[in-house]
């Protein structure tokens, strides 16, 4: 293809994915299907690694985040950005609608009400059609650059349709995070054992707050535009006008909402809007009422606080009464415990609710709930059940603490996972109890998800359906139980369910199988590690441990864990002579030593061990240098004992070039610092590089790289 074939395919892709962005995210009505979107954005994304000359910052590939920053920056807004004054009676919506028939002398008065979204104020200025930066509201004068984490909401166009937009259009509105993916956000978080969000709102805030922002791509942001800051080549008369032209710019409006002229109507949308807003798929605390004419809006004016035409009824947040029935536990696909309340049923800001998660014990502890007491519940953000308090009066005398621990049974026998029967932990740093046993049946399908993920063992065919049904139906119980499926067992493997069967075929079967033998052969020892997902072993202590250890079996008797997991906080691996020729990096310290240790010499590693021998599987190091300052030159480990970190946009995935340095023995860290011996730069590496430069550490290109090696 020639550059200027590649610019066309670039642009007309660029543009259909901008539409079909819109599509689905506006307007709900995608034409094309998740996997063809897919397609086109990995086609657009191969055209940009092959061209990169041609990539554009305002690409659709860019929504997936760039480099981490250090701080954000701060920007004055060019137009205050106002509050707005609460009103929480009848009564004081009624002064309200009086104060603007005295001010504009007329007792018919056209209004707006819409909802008030529980969200994260923002300000995003375009210029001349394109996304310039966006602000947070800060403190109303002042506010943080949030730019590049403002581009990974998908529903927030780069670029405005061609002809329409005024030249200066700053737009206002609520960054949120929908009911759904806060649910889902805070399920992975659970299960990670992470500190939950408390609300939606404050999910998204903490979000904005991030300063990576490929992380915060991952965190699904939505936003909703509701004003207008600066605004130039364009005039406005109305709300209805502002509506319309976010309409034709493709920009989220806010919906539903009212029209007015009396405080009876407002009152009647006010409450109409309470019964509607809990359909909706996000949080809203009130409802806004806006004076419609822009021209009434300037002769009204604002207090320097907020605006005399607007003002927000705060609805009050509902919380009901109920009977805490019982207390359940949950096993989650990370094997961490979660207790439920199991409550009566009652209605509560718009839906019934009858569980409720109590997090962890130090939740309940906090909170001192037992089973038997009548509690307070709410919808935190107005979406998500919670407990908010046991009523004293109404303990029963014979109520007694919680304990997760002692509840978590299996055949009567406490401190045991509900779901296996296996022992339970409560791991260091961890405030959630887990299941540590490798086989439960409740984390095993995340297990094999991992141990088939690219960053393990890369084996084809093996999607998450299939992985879960293999599991369902009993046929995998352990990651290496896969390489005993034959292909005629494969093809006539029902993914469906019972009623509408679905067999796998003979094609896919294959695939798997040679897929897993390849894998046999040739996977290094670290993917290995990792893929077997042990406790505390991430991707880069799997490496770090394949780098000082040749084999399974080395790990497992392995002097150097030995001795590290002995090690206390503050004591330095450089200090012991033992260890500091190993110049062992920070992602193994003394827990992931002990917890690897345990793994191998317990009866689940024994295990795994012995079936991989049965197997013949016995893989090897490739990236082994335990002592760096030994490595000879001309060896196959070239970069041993060295720290690199990679910036910017290469000819490959991040993930390839971090292998290829990896299996050259060298290290990649994520953050510079005076211990990083090369940050290989592409295109466009911003902070990083600026960093490097500070801390003198040497820059270089992939060409630089290859040269290493
Ligand atoms: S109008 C100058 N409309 O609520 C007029 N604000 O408590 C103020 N908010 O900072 C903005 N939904 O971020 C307006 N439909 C809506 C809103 C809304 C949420 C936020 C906004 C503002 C805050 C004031």
């Amino acid at each position: 293809m020639t550059e200027d074939e590649a610019r066309s395919l670039i642009s007309q892709l660029s543009a259909d994915l901008d539409r079909h962005n819109r599509l689905y995210y506006i307007d709900a009505t995608p034409e094309v299907s998740d996997a063809e979107y897919d397609a086109q954005f990995r086609k657009l994304e191969e055209l940009e690694k092959q061209f990169p000359e041609l990539a554009t910052p305002n690409s659709p590939t860019q929504r997936v985040g760039g480099d981490a920053i250090d701080g954000f920056e701060k920007k004055a807004h060019v137009v205050k950005m106002l509050s707005i004054d609460d009103m929480f009676s009848d009564s004081e919506v009624e002064d309200f609608f009086n104060r603007l028939v005295k001010n504009l002398g007329t007792d018919k008065i056209p209004v707006i009400i819409e909802p008030k979204i529980d969200g994260v104020a923002a300000s995003i200025v375009y210029r001349n059609g394109v996304l310039d930066y966006a602000v947070t509201r800060g403190d109303g004068t002042m506010g943080d650059v949030i730019t590049e984490n403002v581009k990974t909401i998908r529903s927030i166009p780069i670029e405005l349709p061609a002809g329409k937009f005024p030249s200066v259009f700053e737009v206002r509105g609520e960054i949120f995070m929908p009911n759904a993916g806060f649910a889902k956000l805070n399920q992975d978080r659970e299960d990670a054992g992470l500190q939950t969000f408390v609300n939606p709102r404050n999910a998204a805030a903490g979000a904005l707050k991030l300063l990576d922002s490929r992380e915060v791509s991952k965190r699904p942001l939505d936003f909703i535009a509701h004003g207008v800051g600066q605004l130039e080549g364009l005039e406005l008369e109305s709300v209805t006008d502002f509506r319309k032209l976010l309409v034709e710019l493709g920009l989220p409006t806010n919906d539903p909402t009212w029209h007015a002229e009396t405080l009876e109507e407002i009152l009647d949308a006010i409450r109409q809007l309470d019964v509607d807003r809990h359909g909706l798929e996000y949080g809203t605390d009130g409802a806004v009422i806006k004076v419609i004419n822009r021209d009434d809006q300037e002769a009204l004016g604002a207090t320097s606080r907020a605006p005399r035409w607007a003002a927000a009824f705060k609805y009050p947040p509902e919380q009901k009464e109920t009977l805490l029935k019982a207390i359940t536990i949950q096993v989650g696909r990370t094997g961490v415990l979660t207790p439920v309340a199991e409550l009566d049923a009652v209605f509560v800001s718009g839906t019934t609710v009858r569980r409720a998660t109590l997090h962890n014990q130090d939740e309940i502890d906090r909170k001192d709930v037992r089973v038997g007491d009548t509690v307070m519940v709410h919808k935190a953000g107005e979406i998500i059940p919670e407990v908010i308090r046991m009523i004293p009066e109404k303990r029963p005398a014979d109520s007694v603490p919680y304990s997760i621990f002692d509840e978590a049974k299996f055949d009567g026998e406490s401190g045991r996972c509900p779901s296996c029967g296996g022992a339970i932990e409560q791991p260091e740093g961890f405030v959630a109890w887990k299941c540590v046993n490798y086989t439960c049946p409740a984390q095993m399908a995340s297990k094999v998800k991992q141990f088939v993920s690219r960053k393990a063992l890369d084996i084809d065919g093996v999607g998450n359906i299939v992985a879960e049904k293999l599991v369902e139906r009993g046929r995998v119980g352990s990651p290496l139980d896969l390489f005993t499926l034959t292909v005629d067992e494969l093809g006539a493997f029902n993914i469906g369910t019972g009623l509408e069967p679905r067999m796998l075929g003979e094609k896919n079967g294959a695939k798997i199988v040679q897929t897993c033998e390849r894998a046999k052969r040739e996977k290094p020892l670290s993917k290995w590690i990792y893929g077997l997902g042990i406790p505390q072993v991430g991707q880069s202590a799997s490496a770090e441990l394949a780098r000082i250890h040749d084999s399974f079996q080395a790990i497992a008797e392995s002097p150097i864990l030995n001795e590290l997991r002995t090690f206390k906080t503050g004591q330095k691996k450089e200090d012991s002579p033992f260890l500091a020729p190993y110049e062992i990096a920070s992602e193994i310290g003394p827990t992931v030593a002990a917890a690897a240790l345990e793994f191998f010499n317990g009866d689940i590693g024994k295990a795994v061990l012995a079936k991989m021998t049965e197997l013949g599987i016995d893989p090897k190091s490739d990236n082994f240098a335990p002592k760096p300052s030994e490595v000879e030159v001309g060896s196959n480990v070239p970069l041993a004992g060295k720290t690199f970190v990679i910036t910017g946009t290469l000819s490959a995935g991040r993930d390839e070039i971090k292998d290829q340095i990896q299996a050259a023995g060298g290290k990649v860290t994520g953050a510079i610092s005076k211990n990083t011996d090369y940050l290989v730069a592409g295109e466009g590496g911003g902070s990083k590089l600026k960093k490097a430069e500070t801390l003198g550490v040497a820059v270089i290109d992939e060409d630089g790289l290859a040269g290493l090696m």
